[in-house]
């Protein structure tokens, strides 16, 4: 999981390659590194950020019009100068960019080795240039049939690019199971991992398919072909993506402008899609799910991270609602074992990117059985999206902090609405019931603004507690995977060791970490087992922990109990995750900015795992 940007055209192509791999970083940050062909192969290459290389070519003069640079989360090799890329083939003629891993490079390193060549890194993807390098060689071959060749002898995942000193008007990239997107300027063509690069030159674009390699020239000459040197027509969209979405704006971080775009990222998620007012929701797939069979006799939902968070509200709102049982499954856990899967079963794939290795993989483990595949998905085009039989994408666009935010509830979003749908189509739910919940669900953007507006307690709170070495986060209910979604924000952005629990767990257990340096962040909106959350509180205080627990307004029993108490406004309950996530977010984010973290960038992460 890396960011690959690359450009061919008249314009000087090093501060496009800079600003390419500005926007990518949130791929990874290890490692940065330009190629720049110029009559001569350049590379420059820096463990770090793309700052780090920055400072690193300070006073070097970079021209050419022809480059490629990379962003690099570690895989094969320690972050470090000699492992980032590009890699140079031994003959230094060759230059290589890659993303995703290549998993027999041991096998083919022993025979470039018996060959004569030798390694400067420890990475996989040198093995790689060296393979092309020497079938180029060996059978005097053009470098696009060199590359093409190559890739039939590699197993694992790519998206690559590769550029050849002795062939200065052309690139070749290729790509399996990692996502590589093309941009079509007037005379110059871009390639990127996603589309943030390329939007400010143009919002003409070409999403290329895994087994593809592309072959890009000077004048926006390109040809796309299979492995097999078939020639492939190419399926040009427009770009719907603003620059500004891109960008900071007014705020410090991209995780904090996430977090107050949710009102807006909810919006866009259920427009045209629900109107309390006439009484309907209107959510693509839907019908689908009963196309070649009568009921759904069992949903699965496949995800990782927070995703897997999202899906396990889901199971609730499914199974409350819509009566249909439901299994959450880590996608990681699911693809390596021999699952019981048959048609009857929809599996739904979570994923804000659309390209986690392990949500894609079990996909497909669940596609070969014969089940039906439905997407929440955020990234449009991505692997995800289009490997699934219908889906609804969240619209909560480009999210560019590590930790998922408005991602996060876009998809608690759509899968309420597809529970009240399903519930109500059922009969599981009545009318009465079905209305109140859509106009709950519309109030539910403008709730969030309320408590976006007042921070300052959160704030005042993450100052008190920022110092602390773990966690305890409690829920129940709808609020239990809250629970664990707020221990992984704050794990992920502050480095503070946090576990999250069904709050009735704890005296199994947890109760022992217990004392008066343990803050305990409860989740007590519930309006079914009240009593029980309070007493739960009750067994904390008992043994000195320090509660902050989320309220819901008005709430004075829990107020006089715990030490904070932050309020959100009253919901209907399976509607709760959308609000009481909310300032835990924010929690999580100030606790991190009085540590000194970089909430945007945490140590470590990458925004989204293309590999396993
Ligand atoms: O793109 P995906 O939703 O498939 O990503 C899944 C996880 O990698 C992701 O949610 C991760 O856990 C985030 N860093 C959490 O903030």
């Amino acid at each position: 999981m890396c960011g690959i940007v690359a450009y061919i055209g008249k314009k000087r192509a090093f501060p496009i390659i800079i600003n390419g791999l500005k926007r990518l970083e949130y791929r990874g940050y290890d490692s940065a590194g330009v190629a720049v062909l110029n009559g001569e192969m350049n590379v420059f290459k820096k463990k770090g950020k793309v700052n780090d290389l920055l400072e690193f070519t300070k006073g070097v003069k970079i021209d050419g019009t022809l480059a490629m640079g990379h962003t690099r989360w570690a895989t094969h090799g320690a972050p470090n100068d000699l492992n980032s890329h590009p890699h140079l083939s031994g003959n230094n003629r060759l230059a290589i960019i890659h993303n995703g891993i290549i998993e027999n490079y041991g096998p083919l390193k022993d025979a470039l080795k018996k060959l004569g060549h030798t390694f400067t890194s420890q990475t996989d993807t040198e093995v790689l240039v060296h393979l092309i390098e020497e079938i180029q060689k060996q059978d005097g071959l053009s470098l696009e049939d060199a590359v093409r060749v190559s890739l039939t002898k590699v197993e694992g995942a790519y998206a690559i690019v590769v550029m050849d000193q002795l062939d200065p008007n052309k690139l070749v990239a290729a790509r399996k199971a990692s996502p590589l997107v093309l941009g079509i300027g007037d005379d110059e063509l871009f390639l990127a991992s996603d589309a943030t690069p390329i939007v400010e030159h143009t919002n003409r674009v070409v999403y290329i398919n895994d087994g593809e390699v592309v072959i890009l020239k000077r004048n926006a000459e390109y040809q796309i072909v299979d492995i097999d040197n078939n020639i492939q027509t190419p399926f040009i969209q427009e770009l719907d993506l603003k620059i500004d979405a891109i960008e900071k704006g007014d705020f410090d971080s991209f995780m904090m402008k996430e977090i107050h775009e949710q009102p807006k990222s909810i919006r866009d998620c259920m427009r045209g899609r629900i109107n309390a007012a006439e009484g309907w929701i209107k959510i693509g797939g839907i019908s689908e799910l009963y196309k070649d069979r009568d009921d759904i006799g069992r949903i699965i939902i496949a995800a990782c991270g927070t995703s897997w968070h999202a899906g396990l509200i889901g199971e609730y709102l499914f199974e409350e609602l819509a009566r249909i049982p439901v299994e959450v499954e880590y996608a990681s856990e699911l693809r390596y074992r021999n699952p019981i899967i048959t048609p009857k079963d929809v599996v739904i794939g979570l994923s804000q990117s659309g390209e986690t290795a392990d949500t894609l993989a079990a996909l497909n483990l669940a596609k070969d059985k014969g089940a039906f595949l439905y997407g929440i998905i955020n990234s449009v085009g991505s692997s995800i999206a289009r490997l699934t039989n219908a889906g609804s994408y969240i619209h909560a666009g480009q999210e560019i902090g590590v930790a998922s935010t408005k991602a996060f509830t876009g998809q608690v979003t759509t899968l309420s609405l597809m529970a009240i749908e399903l519930g109500y189509k059922r009969g599981t739910i009545p009318k009465s019931y079905y209305l109140q919940l859509l106009k709950e669900l519309e109030q539910i953007p403008s709730k969030i603004e309320k408590i976006l507006e007042s921070t300052e307690k959160i704030k005042y709170i993450a100052a008190e507690i920022k110092d602390a070495t773990n966690a305890l986060y409690l829920g129940r209910g709808y609020n239990f995977p809250i629970a664990l979604e707020g221990a992984l924000k704050l794990k992920e952005i502050s480095y503070i060791h946090a576990e999250g629990y069904p709050a009735a767990e704890m005296k199994h257990g947890p109760i022992a970490l217990i004392d008066e340096n343990m803050p305990v962040i409860v989740i007590a909106t519930n309006q079914s087992a009240y009593d029980k959350i309070v007493s739960n509180i009750q067994e904390v205080k008992a043994r000195k922990g320090t509660v902050i627990a989320i309220v819901v307004e008005g709430d004075t029993e829990i107020k006089q109990l715990a030490d904070h108490t932050i309020e959100i406004p009253n919901t209907d309950e399976p509607l709760t995750p959308l609000l009481s996530v909310i300032p835990l977010q924010l929690l999580s984010y100030y606790i991190a900015e009085f540590r000194g973290c970089n909430v945007d960038q945490p140590r470590n992460l990458a925004k989204s795992v293309t590999v396993e």
